[in-house]
């Protein structure tokens, strides 16, 4: 179908969309240990996270191995968080399939296998935070756990839980594709594991924007507004873990080298890393052209300037 028939028909247009999604899902499919991990492990002597992400290369007063030793801890917590968010888009994208089960067979397939697959990269990311933390001192921590975080988040309405999902699954994409893709100097495993993820989550934001869409399409007014308050609570709740294990992070790595830093230095750190995880999972997914895009056109010019002030002290920080 065509774009313009697709306008004029927009069911048979969301039905094309999910039979498509189901026929990139088969081609794409790969399993963990066949086609990802190949009995191969993880080098310790290359960086993890990229500097793009990770912003490392911001703490010029850190050696070669100090900067190698904070970037394999920001990647282990960058696998933490992943398997984290993925335990609630799995459990709302079984909940969005249920409404199709006597409907479009395609949309259900559609919803099953994109929760299969966040199944499947839940156990990805367990298994190589695993591999990571056997290398590494003991003493890492992680702030937050799955369920917990899950029950609070699904709590929250459809809509605002879609468009966190929608936020998190086109930063995945363009982290991997602009920023881990291109370092020829990380460790090539960690690459392939996102090279991997990043194949899913391409059909899976497309899902994203039709179930927005859909449920947006179903809510009042009023049920709206009150949806754009529960995803400001959203990005709150994140950036309260995302503070939390920063802060954890950078205490394990400073007691984690060989001498001690001055106090500034310290400081440098904490700051360093709190404004590497909140670009990573909140301020490249908002700034993202494409959710700018869609952000707007759910949404009126004031509950807009409602988001945009509620996430300034974040971006600004
Ligand atoms: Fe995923
Ligand atoms: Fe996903």
């Amino acid at each position: 179908m065509n774009a313009a028939a697709a306008l004029q028909n927009p069911e048979a247009g969301h039905a094309a969309r999910y039979a498509q999604v189901v026929r990139l899902s088969k081609k794409a499919e790969w399993q963990i240990d066949r086609d990802l991990l190949r009995g191969r492990t993880l080098d310790f002597s290359r960086k993890f996270l990229p500097d793009g992400l990770s912003r490392i290369d911001r703490l010029e007063f850190l050696s070669a191995d100090e900067a190698r030793l904070l970037s394999q801890i920001q990647g282990r917590t960058y696998a933490y968080i992943f398997g984290l968010v993925e335990r609630f888009i799995s459990a709302k994208m079984l909940d969005q399939g249920r409404a199709h089960i006597f409907g479009d067979q395609l949309a259900l397939e559609a919803l099953v296998r994109f929760s299969n697959e966040e199944i499947k990269h839940q156990e990805l990311f367990r298994r190589i935070e695993t591999m990571i933390g056997a290398q590494l001192p003991d003493g890492y921590r992680q702030v937050a756990d799955p369920n917990d975080v899950a029950r609070a988040v699904l709590a929250a309405s459809t809509w605002s839980v879609l468009a966190l999902t929608c936020h998190i699954e086109l930063f995945v994409q363009a982290h991997y594709a602009e920023t881990i893709a291109p370092r020829e100097e990380l460790c090539p495993l960690f690459k392939d594991v996102f090279k991997y993820h990043w194949k899913d989550e391409s059909q899976h934001v497309v899902l994203d924007e039709l179930e927005w869409h859909d449920v947006h399409a179903r809510l009042s007014l009023a049920e709206r507004d009150r949806s754009v308050n529960d995803l400001i609570a959203l990005v709150a709740a994140v950036d309260g873990i995302l503070q939390t294990q920063s802060a954890s992070d950078a205490e394990y790595f400073i007691r984690n080298v060989a001498r001690s830093f001055s106090v500034a230095e310290t400081a440098q750190i904490k700051t360093c890393v709190l404004g590497a995880y909140r670009w990573q999972y909140i301020i490249s997914g908002v700034q993202h052209p494409h959710f700018g895009r869609l952000l707007s056109s759910m949404t009126t010019p004031a509950q807009l300037s409602r988001i945009q002030t509620a996430l300034a002290p974040i971006i600004n920080s």
